[in-house]
């Protein structure tokens, strides 16, 4: 790899170019699907990449493989456009794009904190291998500090020589559920490590965003690794906060969504991620936490891992908070008792159960004997790959008939507006609801009958 080669640069100016960049996506899951079909939809011809046939099968077919709100829509017209398509091939993809973005999972390592890399190396090493004009290798993986500048001098050295090559990162900050306009209408822009050359490319792919005003931070390659990384442990550690907080109201007899609604007024501190629950979940905070802790302790910033793990710790005892209330609810063991769990994602609109704090703690009654029945409007078929012994409900009603205790453990708005009235006539007589999510109008529940439980609610 030589600094430029200025016959096949890339023009953003030439009219030949009118399209701009020609992008390629590697790694199609929440993430990669949801940009290639976002990058199609501001106009540009994209590629999707993926190691899985029957996972590029279905997208080439315009089917999203999981729940995500909007994405279909946006697929089905990127791919009947003829700007999107998916392969199986990586070296097909690296000789149609210009700018590459990386977009593979760094899953938690086996018997470890520290993240799996081994994803992000081979995307990095195969699109290098296989290069046959200049391009931009843009990580958006969310990885731990260092490991763009160590992909960065791996690709250097496995790229052909005579092309301009070179890597940026542009972490990804969408949330599930919401991944389609996060993506096309982000509410920064974050690039590190980018030459001029890398920058103008990047200018252009995110150009209608920076159009009405989003942010455009360019920086170098660890500070945007480690903004990344920062933000979800800072949103972890809000929610960890208010969690510690619901305990001591649970104590002192204050009601925490109260006291979340007043501290939010206070625009330093804002109301999102101060809902006290169940805690968080999901295919991110969790294992990027974790693999933070793993990485500031490797550097030595022993403050960072005494915090995320203190994080942690308040985090997964919220699960074991919510078993012990279930059990206190039928007087000491769940044995034999008919629990109805309602809710199995890690959170409302997505089908999404990795590391879900609610098939956490319906598996965790399971497990001591009770009989539970769980139903979640989008997630029973993934929830049943995971944990196939659970019994699953197909309605809210299913879930209830005959129980004991019914917790709700997603707030899916059918959960919240249910009428506790005519629930309460399918369960067995003295039932206790236990809202994990403090989602539910606990006034009308407690009028219908129902003995309800919150987490850091007044009684
Ligand atoms: C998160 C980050 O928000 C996103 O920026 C990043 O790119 C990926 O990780 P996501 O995993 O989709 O996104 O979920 P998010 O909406 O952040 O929720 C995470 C978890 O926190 C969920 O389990 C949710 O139920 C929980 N949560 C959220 C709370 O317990 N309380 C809150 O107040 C907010």
């Amino acid at each position: 790899m030589t600094e430029q080669t200025a016959q096949t640069e890339f023009d953003a100016t030439s009219p030949d170019s009118a399209r701009g960049p020609r992008i390629s996506v590697v790694g199609t899951g929440y993430l990669g699907a949801t940009h290639a079909a976002a990058m199609a939809e501001l106009g540009f011809d994209v590629i999707g990449v993926d190691v899985d046939p029957a996972k590029v099968e279905a997208l080439s077919a315009g089917k999203v493989p999981f729940y995500e709100p909007g994405l279909p829509e946006l697929l089905v017209r990127g791919v009947e456009s003829g700007r999107l398509r998916f392969t199986t091939d990586l070296a097909e993809a690296a000789a149609f794009a210009d700018v590459h973005f990386v977009c593979v999972g760094t899953p938690q390592r086996p018997g470890s904190n520290g993240a799996d890399l081994r994803y992000v190396e081979a995307a990095f090493e195969g699109l290098a291998q296989h290069l046959t004009h200049d391009a931009l290798l843009v990580g958006k993986s969310t990885v731990p500090v260092g490991t763009g500048a160590r992909m960065a001098a791996r690709v250097r050295e496995i790229a052909p020589a005579g092309l301009r090559v070179e890597l940026a990162w542009n972490p990804e900050f969408l949330r599930e559920g919401k991944a389609v306009h996060d993506t096309l209408s982000p509410d920064r822009v974050v690039v590190g490590g980018a030459s001029q050359w890398g920058d103008d490319l990047l200018r252009q792919v995110y150009a209608r965003p920076l159009s009405t005003g989003t942010p455009f931070i360019a920086t170098d390659l660890p500070t945007a690794e480690l903004v990344k990384v920062s933000a979800n442990a800072f949103l972890a550690t809000k929610i960890s906060f208010i969690n510690a907080i619901s305990q001591v109201c649970d104590k002192a007899g204050a009601d925490v969504t109260v006291l979340s609604d007043a501290l939010g007024h206070d625009v330093r501190i804002g109301r999102q991620f101060l809902n006290a629950g169940l805690g968080f979940g999901g295919g991110c905070l969790p294992k990027d936490i974790r693999a933070l802790m793993h990485r500031a302790g490797e550097l030595g910033a022993d403050s960072l891992v005494a915090l995320m793990q203190d994080v942690d710790e308040i985090n997964m005892w919220q699960r074991q908070r919510v078993i012990d209330m279930a059990v206190q609810a039928c007087g000491g063991s769940v044995l034999n008792r008919r629990i109805g769990v309602l809710g199995a994602a890690f959170k409302p609109d997505t089908d999404d159960v990795r590391d879900s704090p609610a098939l956490n703690v319906a598996a965790g009654l399971h497990l001591r004997g009770a009989q539970v029945v769980v139903y979640d409007p989008e997630a029973g078929e993934t929830s049943r790959r995971m944990f196939p012994t659970l019994t699953y409900g197909t309605s809210t009603e299913e879930a209830v008939t005959d129980a004991d205790v019914v917790l709700v453990l997603t707030e899916w708005p059918v959960f919240r507006q249910a009428d506790p009235t005519q629930l309460l006539a399918l369960t067995r007589p003295g039932a206790t609801v236990i809202d994990a999510r403090n989602c539910l109008p606990a006034d009308a529940w407690r009028q219908a009958g129902w003995t309800y439980r919150g987490l850091g609610a007044a009684r």
